[in-house]
Order: C-alpha cells, then sequence, then structure tokens
C-alpha cells in the first residue's frame, strides 16, 4: 500500500501508517517526513502514476482537505481516487466506485475515524455489475478529446 501527504496530512499519515502497519498491511510511506510545507501536487504523483501504470494496485493520499490531491490524483489515466468523510463514503468509495486511491483530509477528519474509514475501504468489496458499466464510462471519458 502505498502512502503520502503534504504537510496538511502529515500528521494524519503518521497515524495511519501505524494503523495499518500494527494489521500486518505492508505500507511503503513516500512522506513527507515532517510538517515543512510542500506543494501536494508533488506527492499526489508519488502515488497516483504508479498506481495509474499498473505498478501498485492502491494507495492513500492526505491533504488538509483532501480537495487538492483528489484533483491532482484523478488526473493520472486509470486513476479512481475517492475523497471521503465518513464511513458511509468510504464505504461506498469501493462497493460502487472501486477506488484505487483513496483521499482524506487531514484536517477535517480525527484520527480514529480515518482509521475506521481506512478499514472500511480496505475490507470492502466492489459490487461491479451496473457499477463496472459506470466505471467503464468513466474510462470512455479520459479518451474524449
Ligand atoms: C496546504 O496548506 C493545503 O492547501 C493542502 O493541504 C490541501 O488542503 C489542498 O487542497
Amino acid at each position: 500500500m502505498l502512502i503520502a501527504s503534504d504537510h496538511g496530512g502529515f500528521e494524519l499519515k503518521q497515524a495511519l501508517v501505524a494503523h495499518l502497519r500494527n494489521q500486518g498491511v505492508e505500507v511503503d510511506d513516500l512522506g513527507v517526513n515532517n510538517l515543512d510545507s510542500v506543494d501536494y501536487p508533488d506527492y499526489a504523483a508519488l502515488v497516483a502514476e504508479p498506481v495509474s501504470q499498473g505498478k501498485e494496485e492502491s494507495g492513500i493520499l492526505i491533504c488538509g482537505t483532501g480537495i487538492g490531491m483528489s484533483i491532482a490524483a484523478n488526473k493520472f489515466p486509470g486513476v479512481r481516487a475517492a475523497l471521503v468523510h465518513d464511513q458511509f463514503t468510504a464505504q461506498m468509495s469501493k462497493e460502487h466506485n472501486n477506488a484505487n486511491i483513496l483521499v482524506l483530509g487531514g484536517r477535517v477528519l480525527n484520527p480514529d475515524d480515518a482509521c475506521r474509514m481506512v478499514d472500511v475501504w480496505l475490507h470492502g468489496v466492489f459490487e461491479g455489475g451496473r457499477h463496472q458499466n459506470r466505471l467503464n464510462k468513466i474510462a470512455e471519458l479520459e479518451h474524449v478529446e
């Protein structure tokens, strides 16, 4: 599992990395490693590019609100980055959208809630069927000039 944040998501990232590793999930923490100000698109790309290329199955991105990371990550073909706010949206992001990147806001969530949201997404199952048809249509949009 790839994970990265900017400075606005750093503290939540640290909590999520510890939470995931406690569960035995292999986590590749791509930074940041401190609270120095950085540009979130640089860190979005570290996770979104390998997911887009099929080198990694999924990842987690965190910035202050989650907005910038989700905008940036969704520029990469094949990436379905879902900015989620609670357990319900985390669940739907997997069951309906098959989100391959979960995006969280470090300044809007408390760590315990965020850990539960990550668990719901990680252990959820994509329902396929009509939802797959919709994902196919999203993929077609990537080829619209
Ligand atoms: C950084 O101050 C902040 O803009 C960033 O973390 C994020 O919230 C952007 O969407």
